[in-house]
């Protein structure tokens, strides 16, 4: 199987864990691209959902495929959220998310849910965060060269992201950059978060801590799910 075939395969799966009458939170990025397009297929079949999307490109995919949405005005709960992720703490279950730019609507939508599904394929899965993967730390463009030096205070090599067109400093969604913070060692991620979260200048950070509920991972060997053990 390939890289896509797997994410195909996770993402599938956990459409299963959707019921009929649930506020829906649509993560982004191309294994949850997987996961509305399996929504889409079965919204053609009589599901019935209501979905708010984490970012424009969700957002976009969903309303091709004829997926309802809403906002927080008229559904303020979420029943459940499925979205990706670019590290899963084994045992944990805590995150790295944001390498796709949609980390702070990510976070709100999660935070705004009952319960947090995550798809991955297996080599998402680390034994400690952060050893392979920057932290994408959303940040409002004003000062921005401050709020980095402010970061390397708690040990953070702060990078500004650049789109993917080059030349110019990939812009989120709400009009943000964002800053690639690696990290040496990362001992305490939740007082991590709480530390970037409380920097002047910082909107959100791509920690997610204590917020999966479950992991749903795809491998050559199938596909399995991974419960929080704390
Ligand atoms: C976007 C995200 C994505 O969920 C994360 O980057 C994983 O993406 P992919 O499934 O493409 O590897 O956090 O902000």
């Amino acid at each position: 199987m390939d890289r896509d075939e797997l994410k195909r395969a996770a993402a599938y799966r956990a459409v299963d864990f959707v019921k009929d009458g649930m506020v829906l939170g649509l993560g982004t990025g191309s294994t949850a691209y997987f996961v509305v397009e399996e929504v889409g297929r079965r919204v053609t079949q009589g599901l019935s959902v209501i979905c708010i999307p984490t970012s424009e490109r969700t957002a976009a995919q969903a309303r091709g495929l004829n997926i309802p949405l809403t906002g927080f005005d008229k559904h303020p709960t979420i029943d459940l959220t499925i979205d990706g992720a670019d590290e899963v703490e084994r045992g944990t279950l805590n995150l790295i998310k944001g390498l796709g730019g949609a980390l702070l609507r990510e976070k709100i939508v999660a935070a705004a849910s009952r319960e947090l599904v995550i798809v991955v394929d297996e080599t998402k899965i680390v034994d400690h965060l952060g050893d392979h993967t920057a932290i994408p730390v959303e940040v409002v463009q004003f000062g921005w060269q401050a709020t980095a030096a402010a970061l390397t205070k708690f040990g953070a090599t702060p990078v500004l992201r650049q789109a993917a067109d080059g030349g110019k400093p990939f812009v989120t969604d709400s009009g943000n950059y964002i800053l690639d913070c690696r990290f040496a060692g990362i001992t305490e991620p939740a007082l991590l978060e709480k530390q970037i979260g409380m920097t002047v200048g910082v909107v959100e950070s791509g920690l997610f801590i204590g917020r999966a509920s479950a992991v749903v991972i795809a491998s050559e060997a199938g596909v399995g799910i991974m419960k929080r053990v704390n």
